[in-house]
């Protein structure tokens, strides 16, 4: 077959392949993508996209950038996996830069994995490890069972990790849970009324990601910091979302100039190369000892090379920074749109999310694509947005053109009256 028609044929019968082939764990997959450069997607029909979702803050150097090319090309060429009863090069100094980045320091460790919800499930054992008797790092000798996560947050999809997560609707189909962890309101008081001696650690996200975009209250690390140190509890923060630059900081929890017990990190660290992390500070990193957890993949040369490359990239380039001036940029773009679907917008950096005034974020999206334009819903009234950390005036105008259209399509779709929601999603049409 020769490459236009294997292209037609993609391009033709992939809804039909997909939906008899893949299982059905998500919603109809929305295109199929062949190609990718910078902020750039190209379908199978040969049709381009302007990609404000990134995987979701997956891509921080866009797609197919040099630089993360090479770094697979050469790596793959040179040594792509050993088991873990060895060490190499890249995830050596891979565990270093994390150390150097997240502050860690010389006490700090690293453990490697390949999702974002291994990651946690590390950090859930290590939770584990701190609360049982006689194993705590505080030197209590009294076990620690109880675990606390907040409510809404998303922490991953394995066991470990939904026990974690503080949503209800996700749980039920998988019930019983890991025991163990209570879920809380993000809110000082809530988390000094449930504090005790009794507790492992506490679980946050700096930024909600999956429950729409959701800072936690101005204030609430800082305290979360003060009140887990008092109680001997671990603070463990999951950076998965908003790692990597994306918050306009290398890491979300140092914009409150705290120090966690452990972070997590995955999604933008490999720039679209499967690659998680656990990082410990302080006496935490002396928890896990031989035999108490392992993977096979886990520190991988091919994903530790990949993940340095783009580190790397990141700072070189200053892309850092650019999250936060872009984000702000961004932002006041949006704010400035005359939509009358348009609330606010929530978030930090190039992690951001719209808020809607109706629950029409699926129709917007839909319309978004149908212009061209990649962005998602996360809940039914927020759309998110994050982008490669690269973007600059180009992309942002592109963006405010497309995502403008995309609001008009929707709210000419709608009979918008101010004081009623609308009772129906309608089909966006470009
Ligand atoms: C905050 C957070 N934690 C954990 C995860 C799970 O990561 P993964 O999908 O790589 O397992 C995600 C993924 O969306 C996330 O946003």
């Amino acid at each position: 077959m020769s490459g236009v028609q294997e292209q037609t044929t993609a391009a033709t019968m992939w809804q039909e392949d997909a939906g008899r082939d893949l299982v059905r764990n998500a919603g109809d997959r929305m295109a199929l993508f062949v190609r990718g450069e910078g902020s750039s997607l190209w379908d199978a029909d040969g049709r381009r996209y302007l990609d404000f979702l990134g995987g979701i803050a997956v891509t921080s150097l866009g797609h197919a950038h040099p630089v993360f090319v090479d770094a697979v090309a050469r790596q793959a060429a040179t040594l792509s996996h050993v088991s873990n009863f060895f060490a190499t090069p890249p995830q050596l100094a891979l565990a270093a830069e994390l150390k150097r980045l997240t502050g860690a320091g010389d006490a700090g460790r690293v453990y490697f994995a390949n999702s974002g919800a291994e990651a946690n499930e590390a950090a859930f054992k290590l939770a584990r490890l701190h609360g049982a008797a006689g194993g705590a790092a505080d030197g209590a000798r009294a076990p620690r069972p109880r675990i606390l996560a907040l409510k809404d947050a998303f922490h991953g999809r394995t066991m470990g990790t939904l026990a974690l997560t503080g949503k209800p609707y996700m749980q039920a189909p998988f019930l019983p849970m890991v025991p163990g962890v209570e879920f809380l309101d993000s809110a000082v008081e809530a988390l000094e009324a449930a504090m005790g001696d009794d507790v492992a650690a506490l679980f946050v996200e700096p930024i909600k990601g999956e429950a729409g975009v959701v800072p936690l209250p101005e204030g609430y690390l800082a305290a979360a910091r003060e009140i887990t140190a008092r109680h001997g509890a671990l603070l463990i923060i999951d950076e998965i979302q908003t790692g990597a630059g994306r918050t306009g900081a290398w890491f979300a929890f140092q914009h409150e100039g705290i120090v966690p017990d452990a972070i997590t990190v995955a999604k933008g660290i490999g720039g679209g190369f499967p690659i998680g992390a656990l990082i410990t500070f302080g006496a935490a990193s002396d928890l896990f000892y031989p035999g108490t957890h392992g993977s096979t993949f886990g520190g991988n040369p091919l994903a530790t090379a990949t993940s340095l490359a783009v580190l790397g990239e990141i700072e070189r380039a200053g892309l850092v920074e650019n999250a936060a001036v872009r984000g702000v940029q961004l932002r006041a773009a949006i704010e400035s749109l005359a939509s009358p679907l348009i609330e606010g917008c929530r978030g930090r950096g190039l992690l951001l999310g719209v808020a809607l005034r109706h629950p029409v974020a699926g129709a917007v999206v839909a319309a978004a694509q149908q212009h061209g334009l990649i962005v998602n819903a996360a809940n039914d009234s927020t759309v998110r947005i994050a982008p490669a950390l690269t973007i600059g005036d180009v992309e942002i105008d592109e963006f405010v053109d497309l995502f403008a259209r995309a609001l008009s399509t929707v709210a000419d779709a709608l009979v918008l009256d101010d004081t009623e929601t609308p009772t129906s999603t309608p089909e966006a049409s470009a």
